[in-house]
């Protein structure tokens, strides 16, 4: 008899564990979070403050109106890039007065020159150093050469800084920063406007010494030669330091056959 009844009782009991609520979640997984002030908040400072008057000198406003005169005067707004670029070459970095006289010329609401600023990182929101270094350690410049752990390590021991920090002579601004578009010449570094590449441990901290010898120097009317830009290695460009490998004798064909005879491409 009781077998008779089992198939169904199997049946509703099943019916009761599928109807009991069971908890509605999953697990995910997600990067740390990397919460960063300087980027995106603003809080007055005496240095950095609204009542802080800025106007641009003579000679940018002359090329602001060069630069405006690219836009249509309703798109005017278009130029913000490089009139925040303007503001922070002629300031040294983008103060809240910087963005509003942007603003002010634009006439657009500050906010949104705001959010221009504060999206793209080349725009610094604070004061940095007389050399701003931007250390890449992005994969071609960790994997190349030397590696940019290297590079980086003998910068903290240098400057006695680590990245995001500015030295107390406040020659040196110094951050790691993702691929600059120079991964051929890895590890390389960009200091105000200049990359330096195919830099080893020793040519990263010579240029570093020649930079503030050259800035000490200057105060006293001195010069200091500073290692040029560009690779360190003796390359002259991103050619093979190997040297030539092929195409090393002129062609040994003649032009006047393989070429055409009437001038024409
Ligand atoms: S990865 Fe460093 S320049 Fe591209």
């Amino acid at each position: 008899m009781a077998s008779k009844y089992l198939p169904a009782a199997l049946r509703s009991s099943r019916r009761i564990v599928s109807q009991i609520s069971r908890p509605q979640w999953r697990s995910f997984s997600a990067t740390s979070q990397v919460r960063s002030e300087t980027l995106a908040v603003h809080r007055n400072k005496p240095d950095n403050n609204p009542s802080i008057p800025f106007k641009f000198n003579e000679q940018n406003l002359a090329l602001i109106d060069e630069i405006l005169q690219r836009y249509p005067p309703q798109y005017k707004k278009a130029a913000v890039l490089p009139l925040l670029d303007l503001g922070q070459r002629q300031h040294g970095y983008c103060s809240i007065s910087v963005m509003n006289e942007v603003a002010r010329i634009l006439e657009m609401p500050p906010m949104r020159v705001y959010e221009v600023a504060t999206f793209y990182t080349m725009f610094n929101r604070e004061p940095v150093g007389k050399f701003f270094v931007q250390v890449c350690t992005t994969t071609p410049c960790q994997l190349g050469g030397c590696g940019s752990d290297k590079i980086v390590e003998a910068i903290n021991n240098y400057l006695g800084i680590t990245p995001g920090h500015t030295t107390e002579d406040g020659l040196f601004t110094y951050i790691e920063v993702e691929c600059l578009g120079a991964c051929v010449n890895a590890p390389m570094m960009q200091i105000n406007d200049d990359y330096y590449e195919d830099l080893t441990p020793e040519s990263a901290v010579a240029l570093l010494k020649a930079l503030r010898e050259s800035a000490q120097a200057a105060e006293t009317g001195k010069t200091v030669k500073v290692p040029a830009p560009g690779p360190l290695s003796g390359r002259r460009s991103c050619e093979n330091s190997a040297g030539l490998t092929n195409l090393k004798e002129p062609p040994t064909w003649d032009p006047e056959v393989f070429m055409r005879k009437d001038g024409q491409l």
